[in-house]
């Protein structure tokens, strides 16, 4: 994919549904009975393999263009899968299906692509192992292939060494199927879409600072649900938005809950002209985003902060490669484990782009504001660098190559589309 040169970006878009919540909404309505409606699920190849693995288990699921009709069976309702499920890059996908899959009567057996079969599933083989479950890494280390035999489950209190929501919602959608009250506390709050809409189902789970718990054996019922806009690919139009000059783009029902909007926090800390209009909360709070462009600072990304904008991070750094002065990202190792080693994608290919910009143990250090050139581009089959450096070719002299462009279907199909649509008006 060849990415030109932009001059203003102007017009309106209604961004794809957001992929945590269309994972869930997929995953929850398996588990309810009765019938599930999802409208504004997002297509992404990522969701359609959490669709893909509830099938193999026996959920009729049913897919028209305006939404998704999962026809759930009851917590104790899946059927055995005849050969392994396929997880294909999803990591979501992985760790809370095995959460599901400890407290089921059969056993089963899951696998990706080659990023999954690096990607670190120790972290849900821990706590489900305390939790009595026999889950195992079929190649010994601690990676997929996974092969899950349900068993019934102990109720335990997991002290999480990492902030990470798969990893919460693993332990808690055990705890479904736990012997008592199961509670999961993290050293900083990650996203919580899993404790909204499990109690939007029918759940009982409690939040308290860090803490989540919840009670087994809930009755979950079928539900309507509305997927917001996912803000992870609103950040590209946001960075795109305000690098662009004379931009101006209204980003539509974007989903703004606290425990993600850290990209709006930063990007306003930076001197962003970005202003949230139509603010309603419908299970998630949502808002439509009006971003004009202007000149940016650097600035210092750190601490607890990081799960509110960790997929936002190579967006981040690339707009950090066109502010004035230096930013510092920090804490951010889990970046290191994602779909690709963001850590390393982006600074190699910032630096062929002329960036002055060097990799941390956990983080990036920018200093920001030198001219950028094209260069040919390598993300690793990842879509959210694939992304973020397509919105630095919009901005570049030169154009800028991007090898495996058609890798950002895990997450936004139609993102060139959406892009040069804006930039024909
Ligand atoms: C996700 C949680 C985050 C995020 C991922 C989606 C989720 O991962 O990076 O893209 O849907 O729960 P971690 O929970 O591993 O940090």
């Amino acid at each position: 994919m060849i990415i030109k040169k932009q001059t203003a970006l102007r017009g309106e878009l209604s961004i794809p549904g957001d992929k945590s919540i269309s994972h869930r909404a997929v995953m929850f309505g398996s588990l309810a009975r009765g019938t599930t409606r999802i409208s504004r699920f997002l297509e992404g190849a990522d969701c359609l393999s959490t669709i893909s693995c509830f099938q193999k288990m026996g959920i009729s699921i049913e897919r028209s263009d305006r939404e998704i009709l999962v026809h759930g069976k009851g917590l104790h309702g899946l059927a055995a899968p005849a050969d392994c499920l396929d997880v294909g890059n999803s990591g979501t996908t992985t760790r809370l299906i095995s959460g599901i899959l400890a407290g089921q009567n059969f056993v089963s057996e899951l696998n990706g692509d080659a990023s999954i079969q690096s990607r670190p599933m120790k972290r849900i083989i821990t706590p489900l192992t305390a939790m009595g479950a026999d889950i195992v890494s079929l190649k010994g280390n601690g990676c997929a292939p996974l092969r899950i035999a349900g068993r019934p489950l102990h109720a335990i209190h997991y002290n999480s060494p990492v902030a990470s929501a798969q990893v919460k919602s693993c332990v808690l959608l055990a705890g479904l199927y736990a012997d008592g009250i199961t509670s999961v506390t993290e050293p900083v709050l990650s996203r919580n879409h899993t404790e909204l809409m499990l109690n939007y189902f029918g759940a009982q789970v409690e939040s308290s600072g860090t803490t989540a718990s919840i009670h087994p054996e809930p009755l979950l019922e079928g539900r309507d649900i509305q997927v917001p806009g996912d803000i992870s690919s609103a950040a590209y139009f946001l960075g795109a938005g305000i690098l662009t000059p004379g931009s101006e783009i209204l980003l539509k029902n974007v989903g703004i809950n606290p425990t993600r909007d850290g990209i709006l926090r930063v990007l306003k800390d930076m001197g962003a002209d970005i202003t949230l209009m139509n603010e309603k909360h419908d299970g998630e709070p949502v808002a439509d985003l009006l971003v004009r462009s202007g000149a940016l600072h650097g600035t210092e990304i750190g601490g607890e902060i990081i799960p509110a904008l960790i997929d936002e991070l190579p967006m981040l750094a690339v707009i950090a490669a066109f502010a004035e002065g230096t930013t510092v990202i920090r804490d951010a190792a889990e970046l290191r484990v994602k779909e690709s080693d963001r850590i390393e994608v982006m600074v190699e290919n910032l630096k062929k782009m002329g960036a002055d910009i060097e990799g941390t143990p956990d983080g990036m250090v920018i200093r920001g504001g030198r001219p950028l050139h094209g260069a040919v581009i390598d993300p690793r089959l990842d879509h959210r660098a694939a992304m973020s450096f397509a919105v630095a070719g919009t901005v570049c002299d030169g154009d800028l190559d991007i090898r495996d462009a058609e890798c950002v279907t895990i997450s936004y199909p139609d993102f060139y589309k959406d892009l040069y649509r804006l930039g024909s008006r």
